[in-house]
């Protein structure tokens, strides 16, 4: 198939990439690289041995993305782009709703004009809310995120719902991520966040190459086994394949509409995290505990039976991985992509 990756320069995107055209997909991209480095290209061209076009613009200008199906073949979209940081989201609700749900309305209406129906979706469990009991699964409502990007998830998990419902001639996957971490294993691409990360990985990451002094782990009291909040690190790898399972899945299917966790089933302390990283990377992370960060829940992690089961998709990487691959990516691009 053709398939267009919008946000394909980005950390899940790129990554995706590379396995969609292992898989025998012709890929090309669309980003309007406002958090991703065009350096990313060529480095996927060399991983992928083929050359990737891409389109450099932002997908809520409606005319441009009319422009690019009328001119390309597209047979399906998986639809990475958009903001992602939570904190940003609670400075700056409008550029994430308006950004979100204006890129996903243009594409929606460009795919339908041009006879295009099968889209991959990257949503987030964070659409599960702070009630939903452990393991979350597909099936739990009323979803509901705490802040403004989870709410844009939210948003158009329910839009797509919508227009599923109508016109069942589409083939729609909801993809609900855990905690993405890792990186390729060549270490060619990874995760290349701007300025100061908001995650605990790339966090790690940096105080192990040395770009930051001290982890600040946000808290140590949470009723969890050690204390420290625990969650579902999926590594990018597995994420990446899980987009090409699903798209086998629903290009054979007659369901307009499905939703699937790509998680392990399985929580990871901070601590537990921060000591895996020290063995992988051999480097000391040193780390002060300070008070809980707002937002954060104790525990979160998937039922991820339904995309095993459905999409013969299982989390095969271990945290050890996570690290090594991440640990790889950071110390060969200790300044991510700026190194090129
Ligand atoms: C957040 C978002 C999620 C998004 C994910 C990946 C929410 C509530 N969370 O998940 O939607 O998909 O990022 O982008 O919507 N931690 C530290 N020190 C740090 C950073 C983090 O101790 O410097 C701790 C946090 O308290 C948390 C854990 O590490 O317990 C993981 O944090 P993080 O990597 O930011 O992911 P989430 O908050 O789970």
């Amino acid at each position: 198939m053709r398939v267009l990756v919008s946000g394909g320069a980005g950390y899940i995107g790129s990554h995706t990439v590379v396995h969609l055209t292992a898989a025998g997909h012709d890929v090309l991209v669309v980003d309007n690289f406002g958090n991703a480095k065009p350096a990313v290209m060529a480095r996927l061209d060399a991983l992928t041995n083929t050359h990737i076009p891409v389109h450099a613009f932002d997908l809520t200008d409606r005319d441009k993305t009319e422009r690019l199906f009328a001119t390309e073949q597209v047979d399906a979209v998986v639809h990475f782009a958009g903001l992602k940081a939570v904190g940003d989201s609670v400075q700056r609700p409008l550029d994430y709703y308006e950004n979100n749900l204006q890129s996903t309305f243009s594409l929606l209406r460009a795919m339908r004009r041009h006879g295009c129906s099968t889209l991959v979706f990257s949503s987030s469990a964070t659409v599960y809310g702070d009630q939903a009991p452990l393991p979350y699964r597909e099936d739990y409502e009323p979803l509901q995120a705490n802040s403004p990007y989870g709410r844009t998830k939210v948003m158009i998990e329910t839009v797509l719902r919508d227009v599923a419902h109508i016109d069942p001639s589409w083939r729609i996957a909801v993809l609900r991520y855990f905690n993405p971490v890792g990186a390729h294993p060549s270490g060619a691409i990874g995760e290349d966040p701007q300025g100061i990360p908001n995650n605990l990985m790339p966090f790690i990451a940096q105080v192990a190459v040395g770009r930051r002094d001290r982890l600040r782990i946000f808290g140590d009291d949470y009723p969890t086994t050690d204390g420290t909040c625990e969650r579902d690190y999926i590594h990018v790898e597995d994420l990446a394949y899980g987009h090409v399972a699903a798209l086998n899945r629903i290009a054979s299917t007659d369901e307009p509409i499905r939703t699937w966790n790509l998680g392990t089933g399985r929580g990871t302390s901070v601590l537990e995290l921060v000591k895996a990283f020290e063995r992988a990377s051999g480097m000391p992370i040193p780390y002060d505990i300070v008070g809980r960060r707002t937002g954060d829940l104790p525990a979160s992690w998937a039922d991820p039976t339904r995309a095993n089961e459905e999409l013969g998709w299982v989390a095969t990487r271990t945290v050890d991985d996570m690290c090594a691959d991440t640990w790889r990516w950071q110390s060969q691009n200790p300044n991510g992509y700026e190194d090129v």
